[in-house]
């Protein structure tokens, strides 16, 4: 790498970051070749501190470093406020405790994506907009029979959302607040509707319309438990738990999911697109699909008879390469806000219900065992939102494969008000990190036949065939 300054007039590189209040201070970085670089430090409506190093390739030649992003604020965002130390987590200002309490997930999901709380005529125009696009078009039934049995409803959902896109041209292209209210509302009603009908078509049963009827989270777990010859209908409890389940999930910042959906968009894909994107990305097992992973250790736990201090030890032993699921968090240093709701739903559901529940138990015992523990006292373990979650879907009767899709359909909330900022921000710019390369330097070409054995593809060349050249 040259040490040399860059040319700023010939980089194309970005201006300092469009950023809404005055910079105060600077910071200053001395780098080894004795250049100095003057960088504007940015500060958060809650105080949270950022080096703005938007222009240091253009004027050092340098970048910066940061594997995971475990230190690196990928945008501005007025969504979602995160205090991992303190625990706190909050939607537009609104703690979460307060919006558990108080919101439907619908008024959740309509106070992230636009930014306040519905006033009752939005509420009730949006709720309208919902019922109208429930519904699957019926050309697009059909699709659902073409997966092959046993087909996790993961690929399903973001198959399906993708597909979804194909029967509305229009929405590709959103360009009034009415029209991003539509697809929205679209997205919204529709995944729900996708979720149900993959599990429907997983175990074989008819998939069941929506009804007009129905509010939001009842209608789901009508589309998900009732027959065409017999109504499911759920109790006030189950109801409530599910509401929940989907307000806590609605947004995180900038998780892997999110930031997925933020990256696609940055290069102008359209929000179905988008929110698919972010529905491949939280299926894997450190993010969304840890829930699943949660249920799966309680019930190899219970079944293979270890007691929760062995499972820890194991854990702690490092060598069997597994975790403790549903414990820890990027961000979270404390305990995780949304888990300490969901444990006390998850007691309440499972009272009410007069379920008992084996897995819950090992789950305490893990929490407590755990808690103690100075391996993960030190690296500030706690339970995150998954470690109870899971126990609660099992009570309303969702089996595991389906915990990651329920996790999407709170989230889209989310991922919809993240590619809302991308779209409607005058400065967006396509997402485009850059790396330091650590492969070969240039090197000289190698004919086909006289190559060598190649580590990476294992084939060996014949000898007689070496002197042929390709
Ligand atoms: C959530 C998670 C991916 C965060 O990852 P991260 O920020 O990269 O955390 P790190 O891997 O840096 O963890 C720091 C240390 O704690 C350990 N650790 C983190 N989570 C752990 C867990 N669940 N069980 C055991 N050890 C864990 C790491 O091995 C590491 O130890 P080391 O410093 O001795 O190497 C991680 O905690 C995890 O895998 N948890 C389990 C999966 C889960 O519940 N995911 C849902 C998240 S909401």
């Amino acid at each position: 790498m040259t040490d040399t300054p860059i040319d700023d007039t010939t980089m194309n590189e970005p201006p300092v970051n469009e950023i809404p209040f005055d910079i105060l201070q600077h910071a200053t970085l001395t780098l080894p070749d004795g250049q100095t670089a003057d960088l504007p430090i940015v500060v958060g409506s809650e105080g949270e501190k950022a080096v703005d190093i938007a222009r240091l390739r253009a004027t050092t030649g340098y970048i910066t470093l940061d594997d995971g992003y475990t230190n690196t604020g990928s945008c501005m965002s007025d969504i979602t406020f995160i205090d991992g130390e303190k625990g706190i987590l909050r939607y537009r200002g609104y703690p979460i405790q307060e919006i558990a309490k108080r919101c439907s997930f619908v008024e959740a999901a309509q106070l992230v994506i636009w930014g306040e709380l519905p006033t009752p005529e939005q509420r009730h125009h949006f709720s309208d907009i919902l019922a109208e696009n429930s519904a699957l078009p019926e050309d697009f039934l059909p699709h659902f029979s073409a997966f092959p049995p046993h087909a996790h409803p993961m690929s399903i959902l973001s198959a399906m959302v993708n597909a979804l896109q194909t029967y509305d041209l229009p929405g590709m292209t959103i360009d009034s607040d009415e029209e991003f209210e539509r697809v929205s509302a679209t997205l919204i009603s529709k995944v729900r509707t996708i979720a149900a009908a993959s599990f429907k078509s997983s175990i074989g049963e008819p998939i069941m319309y929506p009804r007009y009827d129905l509010r939001y989270v009842e209608n789901f777990l009508h589309m998900m438990f009732s027959r065409p010859y017999r109504d499911y209908v759920p109790s006030a409890e189950a109801t409530r738990a599910l509401n929940l389940f989907l307000i806590l999930h609605a947004d995180h910042e900038q998780n892997c999911s999110t930031s997925t959906v933020r990256m696609v968009a940055s290069g102008q894909a359209n929000l179905y697109a988008s929110v698919a994107a972010g529905v491949c990305a939280l299926w894997g097992p450190l993010h969304g699909g840890a829930n699943q992973a949660v249920i799966e250790m309680l019930d190899l736990i219970q079944e293979s008879g270890m007691s929760t201090r062995e499972y820890i030890t194991k854990v702690k032993d490092r060598t069997a390469g597994i975790k403790l699921m549903g414990f820890g968090h990027r961000v979270y240093r404390s305990y995780d806000p949304r888990a300490q709701i969901l444990k006390q739903a998850c007691d309440d559901l499972l009272e009410s219900l007069h379920i008992t529940d084996p897995r819950l138990a090992i789950a305490r015992e893990l929490e407590e065992v755990a808690l103690e523990d100075d391996y993960f006292v030190q690296r500030k373990l706690y339970p995150n939102v998954d470690f109870y979650s899971g126990t609660i879907l099992t009570a309303l009767g969702i089996p595991p494969e389906m915990f990651t899709v329920i996790f999407a359909i709170g989230r889209v909330a989310g991922w919809i008000a993240n590619w809302k900022e991308i779209h409607d921000s005058a400065n967006s710019r396509i997402y485009r990190p850059r790396q330091i390369y650590t492969g070969p330097n240039e090197r000289e070409w190698i004919n086909r036949f006289q190559r060598e054995r190649n580590t990476t593809q294992g084939f060996i060349v014949p000898e007689e065939l070496r002197s042929h050249t390709a």
